[in-house]
């Protein structure tokens, strides 16, 4: 049997936006484990939920055993406007981005830099991966990636590292990355962090298309609200956060009430810097340290 490990993030605060209110419907597009489902559940709201993960399927089975207000759509939340949902409009939409501690648990997946395992690091089932990536991407892709997605300065010296020691064995696993990042010379701005985090994040939001699903549902979820309805949205690290904010930005209603590129909708922005969790919340649980939470209230 599977066991959930993830902790959901930021739950209080989360809640604190419609903590007075009932029988909201929520989509919740990265139900994972189904942690921030749970937490709507109990508060009597119904929950539409959308994961890529095989395993969240079963989570939200058991969780249908208790609570039988939620559905379950297994897919990529890119493809919202696919779906063939019950209801089609929200009170309430969440995205905790990411992978859950599920999938950084698993060898199979190979997120992790401490555990060795064969370079994957894809967690949502697409065709790439981080094996495809390091040992057939030409000189410019991969220098794309590391730049990027890694914010390494140095990514052409990491790159042409790579496509010489590439040529002399294929890269398998993810302690022979580690080496190859270790001897190739390039200075990794990594006083705080592992030398090899920014590679790894590069490599994971390549193989899952990360900020491309985001940018995808973000120029269609606006279809998907209720009226007074809330988008919140937790991210993980500077690129994805920064797309938030933009959108947020770009959408902001304006103070005479009106609604910006000739559009007919727009947010009021409840979050003008963005919340991040508490340092008990942090104690207790490592992985919220770099977590952001934006929530903007969608008018039209
Ligand atoms: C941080 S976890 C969410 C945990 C969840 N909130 C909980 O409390 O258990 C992120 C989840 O989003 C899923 N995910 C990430 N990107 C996705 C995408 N583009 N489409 C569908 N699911 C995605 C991952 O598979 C993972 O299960």
């Amino acid at each position: 049997m599977i066991r959930d490990q993830h902790i959901p993030i930021m739950t209080n605060e989360i809640l604190s936006f419609i903590n007075k209110k009932k029988n909201l419907s929520i989509l919740d597009c990265t139900f994972g484990g189904g942690g921030h489902s749970k937490k709507f559940l109990e508060k009597g709201h119904f929950v539409t939920a959308i994961d890529q993960d095989d395993n969240s399927l079963i989570f939200a089975k058991q969780l249908k055993k208790n609570f039988p207000n939620i559905i379950f759509y297994k897919n990529n939340f890119k493809n919202i406007d696919l779906l063939d949902f019950d209801t089609k409009k929200f009170n309430f939409i969440l995205l905790d981005l990411g992978f859950s501690s599920n999938q950084l648990d698993d060898n199979d997946i190979g997120l992790s830099f401490k555990k060795n395992s064969e370079l994957n690091m894809n967690y949502l089932g697409g065709d790439l991966n981080a094996y495809k990536i390091i040992n057939y991407y030409d000189m410019e892709e991969l220098k794309r990636v590391f730049y990027v997605y890694g914010e390494i300065n140095q990514a052409e010296k990491l790159a042409k590292y790579i496509i010489n020691q590439r040529s002399i064995k294929k890269i398998n696993t993810n302690f022979e990355f580690i080496e190859v990042l270790r001897e190739s010379g390039v200075n990794f701005r990594s006083k705080k962090i592992h030398f090899a985090t920014q590679a790894f994040q590069a490599l994971r939001i390549e193989s899952n298309h990360e900020l491309e699903n985001l940018e995808i549902f973000l120029k269609k979820v606006h279809s998907f609200f209720e009226i007074n309805a809330y988008l919140a949205i937790i991210s993980f690290h500077s690129l994805e956060d920064r797309i938030v904010k933009n959108y947020f930005k770009d959408n902001k209603v304006k103070k005479n009430n009106t609604f910006q590129n000739n559009k007919d909708w727009g947010y009021e922005i409840l979050t003008k810097k963005p919340l991040t969790p508490s340092k008990l919340e942090v104690i207790e649980n490592n992985r919220s340290r770099s977590a952001k939470l934006r929530v903007g209230r969608f008018i039209n």
